[in-house]
């Protein structure tokens, strides 16, 4: 078997125009545009790329977007001003902290003081709290993991009684995918570094979200024939071949996966560009809920 490869640029891009047919016609009403504020604290380069693009993909949609930069020694008060300030601000639909911090910034207390109705990412405490309660709705989805089901929803794979397995339990990805497979009614697994036969676990899986930060971890013999794999992981090997020198690979072994699972994303083109099209489609929600 050769699995489906879901084209996660297409389904993206489909989001994409949706949204933006949205935004226009919300101009065309009258409407504010809908405005997106990043939080780029320090130097990163990897995190100010994503705000970067994020940016980037606001000014393609219609969208407002104001990119705000806070030296790597900045204050937790100085962090804490900021979001204040674009809570309080009208223009601002929605608010992104790009995460990680520097360590000595206190990450919650600063995703806390977010608006929960410009809580973009679905970070804030509340929002993640409304995730994992049975009958209680979150007002944003968390982007990464929002992505990853509905490329299965799109793909046509069936959540309900699946076995799914999580690979990772990170806040950002791991944890709230495993609360909205569960939502979705999926019997699920979550795996983490102290898991004890990882490839027996991973083979029960009817469902795979692989989001462990590790290259190419999860191996052909490790997926159960027709499984549906989705692999979050963005990992840099080097690559003599490419002009930058190296090239993106994910978590799973994507030339060995792809010969027994029945649906794999690829990397790069799989989740990647679903964050950001679920971030705008979050971001388009907040004004909806705000200037209804
Ligand atoms: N860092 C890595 N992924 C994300 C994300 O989706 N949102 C934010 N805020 N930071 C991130």
């Amino acid at each position: 078997m050769t699995a489906q490869i879901i084209d996660g640029k297409m389904i993206a891009q489909q989001v994409r125009e949706e949204v933006a047919a949205k935004v226009t016609a919300r101009a065309a009403a009258g409407k504010q545009k809908p405005t997106l504020a990043t939080v780029l604290v320090g130097d990163r380069p990897d995190s100010a790329a994503y705000v970067a693009s994020k940016g980037k993909a606001c000014q393609e949609l219609g969208m407002g977007s104001i990119s705000e930069h806070l030296p790597a020694d900045a204050t937790q008060e100085q962090v804490e001003e900021l979001v204040r300030r674009l809570n309080a601000d009208p223009q601002v639909s929605g608010i992104l902290v790009q995460l990680p911090m520097p360590s000595h910034i206190d990450e919650e207390a600063v995703l806390s003081l977010i608006n929960l109705e410009k809580d973009v990412d679905g970070f804030s405490p509340l929002n993640i709290g409304r995730l994992a309660q049975k009958g209680r709705e979150p007002l944003f989805v968390p982007c990464t993991p929002y992505g990853c089901i509905y490329l299965l929803e799109t793909s046509g794979v069936k959540i309900e009684g699946a076995n799914a397995v999580v690979l990772g339990r990170s806040n950002i990805v791991g944890m709230p995918a495993a609360l909205l497979l569960i939502g979705k009614n999926a019997t699920v697994t979550v795996c983490h570094s102290r898991t004890k036969d990882l490839p027996g676990v991973v083979r029960q899986a009817d469902i795979l979200i692989a989001a462990i930060g590790k290259t190419q971890m999860v191996r052909g013999d490790w997926i159960k024939p027709g499984a549906a794999v989705i692999d979050v992981g963005i990992n840099a090997v080097p690559d003599a071949t490419k002009k930058s020198g190296q090239r993106l690979v994910g978590d799973v072994h994507f030339e060995e996966a792809k010969e027994v699972a029945s649906f794999i994303t690829p990397v790069p083109g799989g989740v990647g560009p679903m964050t950001i099209a679920m971030l705008m489609n979050n971001t388009l929600r907040a004004a909806e809920i705000q200037d209804p």
